[in-house]
């Protein structure tokens, strides 16, 4: 049921704030005089230690979902000091790359049901690691052959591009990072500032939708283009290969997410004055160094789109000549669940737009379930 929206895609990017709470719902505890705030994985809970003792976290998964796993990888090394390494589940199995009995495999999924993923997870428990799920899908594949998991509870999502869900798969790798981190002491502080910052995200999720408008009129100017590039580092590089995905899999506009830090090794050669370049340039550690980025576009006379921080036009302008979003301020952490939220926006009226079927683009599926 679609309810007073026109697609399932749209009613799934406005009801974030509800999806993301229902995620938190009875994991997110508030402390006390004395206790400390924490959370709370039922389905982790015995298995923490065992994941603490890993030498290596290893995410797997496909599409929006290794973008999801990709999103939280910052904040799960900074919080577990385990290094955490990504694979795409194809990129995986065609390597058959090393997996050992001392890894835990994180395996990210909507529907738990994405062959090559199911692969991967066959491949890992073959190999002996600690094999956890995370999905959407209660009963699912993935859900019934970890070991262990944690369900994003964000309700059934029926449009292909996979938009609550990535939200919500995010913050449950935060808390998942919450949860392997909170026996460590000195990271105390910095775990409490996560988990106001996760009890803070729907209302900051709510007030960005409001930029609604805002996007459809970016999507008007941006409607006939061929390409779009989209620039984004640290917290926010999955926030650009999400947000490209997106204009790429429903407006079926070419876009390319690009790790900012790469800029100078091939993208820059792209940068004219027509082609449309998306920067993600809100507060947090890299943010002088996406000013000097968009410095750097500009003297190339680049056609610059730039999301900031609300209050930091003015810093991200150079000469007052980008068009600029605003976004309200998030923990940095959790930034990314914000920031996707326009880009999504921008994709739905571009697909709208150009007359593309929104909820089931082209030669896409919601469930790839074969190779
Ligand atoms: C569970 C209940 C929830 C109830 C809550 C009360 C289910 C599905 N969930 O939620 O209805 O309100 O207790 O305390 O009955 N799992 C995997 N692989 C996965 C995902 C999950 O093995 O990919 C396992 C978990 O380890 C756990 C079980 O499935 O044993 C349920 O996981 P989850 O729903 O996340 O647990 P709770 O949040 O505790
Ligand atoms: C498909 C979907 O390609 O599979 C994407 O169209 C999704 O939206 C990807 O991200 C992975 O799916 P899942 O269910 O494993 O998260």
């Amino acid at each position: 049921n679609k309810g007073k929206y026109e697609h399932y895609m749209q009613k799934e990017i406005h009801e974030q704030p509800e999806s993301l709470t229902t995620t938190m719902r009875g994991r997110l505890i508030r402390g006390g005089s004395c206790k400390a705030k924490s959370v709370l994985l039922g389905g982790l809970k015995d298995h923490l230690k065992t994941i603490r003792r890993s030498r290596r976290i290893v995410f797997i998964g496909c599409g929006t979902s290794y973008n999801a796993a990709l999103a939280s990888r910052p904040i799960l090394e900074e919080l577990s000091g385990i290094p955490v390494t990504m694979e795409i589940a194809s990129d995986l199995l065609d390597r058959q790359g090393p997996i050992y009995r001392e890894d835990t495999a994180v395996f990210v999924s909507q529907s738990g049901e994405t062959a090559d993923t199911l692969n991967a997870l066959e491949y890992a428990l073959e190999n002996g690691a600690l094999c956890v799920g995370i999905t959407n899908t209660v009963g699912s594949a993935i859900a019934r052959n970890t070991h262990c998991g944690v369900h994003i509870n964000a309700g059934a999502e029926i449009g292909v591009a996979s938009t609550k869900a990535y939200t919500s798969q995010i913050v449950v790798m935060a808390m998942l990072a919450l949860a392997i981190g909170g026996d460590s002491i000195t990271s105390e502080e910095r775990r409490e500032a996560v988990i106001d910052g996760l009890f803070d995200l729907p209302s900051k999720v709510k007030e960005v939708l409001k930029l609604d408008q805002e996007m459809k009129d970016l999507a008007k100017l941006l409607m006939a283009e061929q390409s779009l590039l989209v620039f984004g580092r640290g917290y926010n590089y999955a926030t650009a290969l999400e947000g490209a995905l997106k204009v790429k899999e429903v407006a079926l506009m070419h876009s390319e997410g690009i790790l900012a830090g790469e800029m100078k090794h091939g993208p820059l050669a792209l940068v004219d004055e027509t082609l449309p370049i998306f920067v993600i340039a809100t507060r947090d550690a890299c943010f002088s160094k996406q000013q000097s980025v968009i410095q750097q576009l500009h003297a190339r006379k680049g056609r610059l789109i730039v999301m900031c921080t609300k209050g930091d036009a003015a810093s991200v302008s150079v000469g007052g000549s980008c068009r600029v979003i605003e976004v309200p301020q998030a923990a940095d952490c959790l930034q990314p669940v914000v920031n996707i939220v326009p880009l999504q926006l921008l994709a739905y009226h571009l697909t709208v737009l150009r007359g593309h079927n929104v909820d089931q683009p082209r030669n896409l599926a919601k469930s790839v379930t074969t190779q």
